[in-house]
């Protein structure tokens, strides 16, 4: 089973032409309500791929909550450890797209803020399953969920978004680590690290901490990992005409990075079949709404 531990939120997106500059006032063509946080898109992504998959999360006791939960029951996503916040409400995004597919998001945690590492049973921390993380919730709740998972001998993911700073130890807890560049910047400089302009370079340099694999993704440039072993591997996405959405994005690569991973498929290929779903993902609008099937994704890579 892959586990998810994360956030879930409702979604509002506006659709722009231009995203706003500081003080400006812009009209949107329209807005839609839909399903997202990193946490839930990721597990929806890889419960798409037709892996067996649950989310631990938290969310509040509102109507918010019943949509998105129901949008992951009806994807085939285990929801029983999701908990319900007796004060918080359910977290969520505002969301701002532009012609172009570009996005600004402002994020609001409501209970994601609750999250416990406790909420995650025992029994399904073992070697045969992944625990796949991100930073929608607290640290310190991430950073045991990811402790007992590796102790246990789950293989563990952590995915940086959004960065934070935290502590070099978080990075051995991970056995994949995932990062966008700006992400991997970040963390390269409240790491104090300094290996200059080259990607390869900085995904070496971060893997050495924590003697960890770093994928560090591209958008349209692909992506490029780097194992413990110094393995390289650099993969192109497939080319599409017009990005219409990339919400979402990143997270449909983790969560079908991590799906495959479960699946025992080797790095190389994993990382090509998630590169594939992540590119499909923004042909539609939305995080959720717009993640490819597993069979979607074949098609596209048999091209
Ligand atoms: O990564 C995209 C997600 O980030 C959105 O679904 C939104 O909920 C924000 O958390």
């Amino acid at each position: 089973m892959l586990v998810v531990f994360g956030s879930i939120n409702l979604d509002l997106t506006y659709h722009v032409k231009k995203l706003p500059k500081d003080g400006e006032t812009v009209i949107a063509n329209g807005y839609t309500i839909g399903p997202g946080g990193k946490g839930a898109n990721q597990a929806l992504a890889a419960a798409r791929m037709g892996v067996k998959t649950a989310l631990v999360a938290k969310t509040g006791d509102d109507a918010n909550s019943v949509r998105v939960l129901n949008n992951l029951k009806r994807n085939e996503v285990m929801t029983s450890g999701v908990a319900k916040s007796e004060t918080l409400p359910t977290g969520t995004a505002t969301i701002i797209v532009d012609e172009k597919g570009n996005n600004q998001i402002i994020y609001v945690p409501g209970a994601n803020n609750e999250i416990s590492a406790e909420q995650l049973p025992s029994d399904i921390l073992h070697n045969k399953n992944v625990l796949l993380a991100q930073m929608e919730t607290p640290l310190e709740e991430t950073v045991v969920a990811l402790k007992k998972a590796k102790d246990s001998g789950a293989r563990t993911i952590l995915n940086l978004a959004p960065a934070q700073k935290i502590p070099s130890i978080v990075m051995q807890l991970a056995h994949y680590f995932i990062v966008n560049e700006v992400e991997a910047d970040y963390l390269i400089k409240t790491l104090k690290l300094d290996p200059g302009k080259n990607i390869t370079d900085k995904a070496r340099a971060l893997s050495q901490i924590g003697k960890t694999t770093v994928i560090i993704t591209l958008a349209e440039k692909g992506c490029v990992a780097v194992t413990p072993e110094d393995n390289i591997i650099a993969i192109e996405p497939p080319k599409i005409d017009k990005v219409v959405d990339s919400t979402g994005a990143g997270d449909c690569f983790a969560g079908t990075f991590a799906a495959c991973l479960h699946e025992g498929m080797d790095l190389k290929s994993a990382i090509k079949t998630a590169i594939t779903a992540a590119t499909l993902s923004c042909l539609k609008p939305g995080a959720q709404n717009s993640y490819p099937y597993k069979d979607d994704i074949r098609e596209l890579m048999k091209k």
